[in-house]
């Protein structure tokens, strides 16, 4: 149902999106075996290549070229994909997409040199764009990216953290590659300063939106929707709005707690997820990603008139209520 949807919203750019996946694969492919075959087990693990789609349809916004697009396109989706390939690492999760992690099915430290080279090709991409500005966008992002996870490493269990400290670190580690993702669309293909502009904070907003919807559904959705368990942020220890929102109902003390020290037992998880997804927390964390969703949508309709908008529209609202 959710593919349905999205194969609907990609409607336009089809053909676009499939020059995108044709270079993903060649950007994948490399001399030695274990690295091309790590990358074909990431490759076939799929995602929504949002990052990709935002660039291109932010291009449509100035002298839409496919051929230098795909330079900056690819390289967004590459850095999403390594940083995953490390993340996965950190967090020592065993699961992605309903599929083991490269960390899973082979080692941590296939895992490191997967990612690394990755982000080497990602760096190559980037070679062919000759405006600055791009690679300043890019470089920065990078490094705002890595100080997101470090600080999500810092903040592990730290339930004395604010909601001001949540929002700047999904702002980090969500929020501004999807952000950079329309600013460069817009940078690269020419766009005007206000429309790149507009174009930037709109990614912004939606990049809030999905990652408060991602942190929702990692309490809401089943281990199947997931492909991972359920609660696994908590059980990681990374401590997202819905638990900040609840952090000091007496119900779910034991098990914030016990998290920390011991683990949950799958009884314990089971109870965990029960107490939050009929917890008032839910509906307030949804009530604030909508709130962001309504400051990505004010974006687009500052945006010139253009066919584009209602796609753009339309992608929003879709990740701000997605179910899985
Ligand atoms: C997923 O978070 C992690 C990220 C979105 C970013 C991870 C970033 C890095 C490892 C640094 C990348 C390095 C460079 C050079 C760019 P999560 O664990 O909350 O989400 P999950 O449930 O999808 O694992
Ligand atoms: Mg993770």
């Amino acid at each position: 149902m959710e593919k349905m949807k999205i194969k609907m919203l990609y409607a336009d750019i089809k053909s676009d999106i499939e020059v995108i996946e044709n270079e993903l694969e060649q950007a994948l492919n490399s001399s030695s075996h274990l690295l091309n075959d790590a990358s074909v087990h990431l490759l076939q693990a799929g995602g929504k290549r949002i990052r990709p789609v935002f660039t291109l349809l932010s291009a449509k916004f100035g002298d839409y070229n496919i051929d230098r697009m795909k330079n900056i396109a690819v390289p967004l989706e590459l850095i999403h994909m390594g940083s995953l390939v490390h993340d996965d690492v950190i967090d020592n999760s065993d699961m992605r997409r309903g599929r083991e992690t490269v960390k899973a099915q082979w080692n941590n430290r296939v895992a490191m040199y997967t990612g690394n080279f990755i982000f080497a090709r990602a760096l190559q991409y980037v070679t062919s764009i000759e405006n600055p500005r791009a690679h300043q966008i890019l470089a920065k992002t990078m490094v705002e990216l890595v100080n997101g996870e470090v600080i999500q490493i810092e903040d592990k269990f730290r339930l004395d953290q604010s909601l001001k400290d949540y929002f700047r670190r999904i702002k980090r580690k969500t929020a501004l590659l999807i952000e950079s993702s329309c600013e460069l669309g817009a940078v690269v293909s020419g766009a005007d300063e206000k429309t790149a502009r507009h174009l930037k904070r709109y990614g912004y907003f939606v990049g809030m939106s999905f990652q408060i919807v991602d942190d929702i559904l990692d309490f809401t959705a089943t281990d199947k929707q997931l492909g991972k368990p359920a609660g696994s942020d908590l059980m990681n220890g990374n401590v997202t709005l819905p638990i900040l929102l609840m952090k000091d109902d007496p119900q779910l003390a034991p098990y914030l707690t016990k998290v920390a020290v011991a683990g949950l037992t799958e009884e314990e998880r089971q109870n965990m997820l029960a107490l939050v997804r009929n917890s008032e927390a839910i509906k307030e964390a949804t009530h604030i990603s909508n709130l962001y969703l309504k400051k990505a949508l004010k974006e687009i309709e500052a945006l010139p008139k253009h066919p584009m908008k209602k796609k753009l529209r339309d992608i929003a609202l879709f990740m701000g209520k997605r179910k899985s």
